[in-house]
């Protein structure tokens, strides 16, 4: 079932979410098959449970190509439950994010550009990557909406923030 994403200024996208505890429940399977098809409904490269009122530390995240982001790489389909992040190293790279919590908005984000990620799948199978680039990006930006930190918290430089209608109708400096 499509769900409603909540938008900033809801308190519930603010609120620290809990681990899960129990694996291969059906309530599980309901929650990853509703973020899903929400996701890709509204051509999400990722959706974290808080997103639509679940206080759980349950992320999804991937796509072969997104119109929302036509310049990344596929990042392979993921669910990702309890994760824990690493930096591979203090590298930090910006670019450009968006989230469906925030609809019509796009800002320059910093992120590390590797990472380790370890988490369990939704059988409770514990996995780990290490990535960089994109799919660390989205990783980073999932999981912070488990510790209640939507993107517009971590930009530095508010200039580099605005609709993204305007952004890309603007010209391009020095070009
Ligand atoms: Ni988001």
């Amino acid at each position: 079932m499509i769900r409603e994403v909540l938008r900033m200024g809801d308190p519930r996208l603010l609120a620290p979410a809990l681990p899960v505890q129990s694996f291969a429940t059906p309530e599980l399977e309901a929650l990853l098959d509703d973020m899903r098809e929400t996701m890709v409904h509204l051509d999400g490269a990722g959706l974290a449970a808080p997103q639509i009122g679940v206080a759980l530390r349950v992320v999804i995240f991937g796509f072969e190509a997104n119109p929302r982001y036509p310049e990344a790489a596929a990042v392979p389909y993921t669910v990702l439950i309890n994760p824990e992040l690493v930096a591979l190293s203090d590298e930090e790279e910006l670019a450009w994010e968006g989230c469906l919590s925030v609809p019509g908005l796009r800002g320059v984000v910093p992120r590390w550009k590797r990472l380790r990620y370890r988490g369990c799948d939704q059988q409770g199978n514990a996995f780990e990557r290490e990535v960089e680039g994109f799919h660390a990006r989205v990783v980073q930006h999932e999981c912070d909406h488990l510790d209640g930190i939507l993107y517009p918290m971590r930009i530095r430089d508010l200039r580099s923030f605005g609709f993204t209608d305007v952004i890309d109708a603007a010209p391009v400096p020095n070009d």
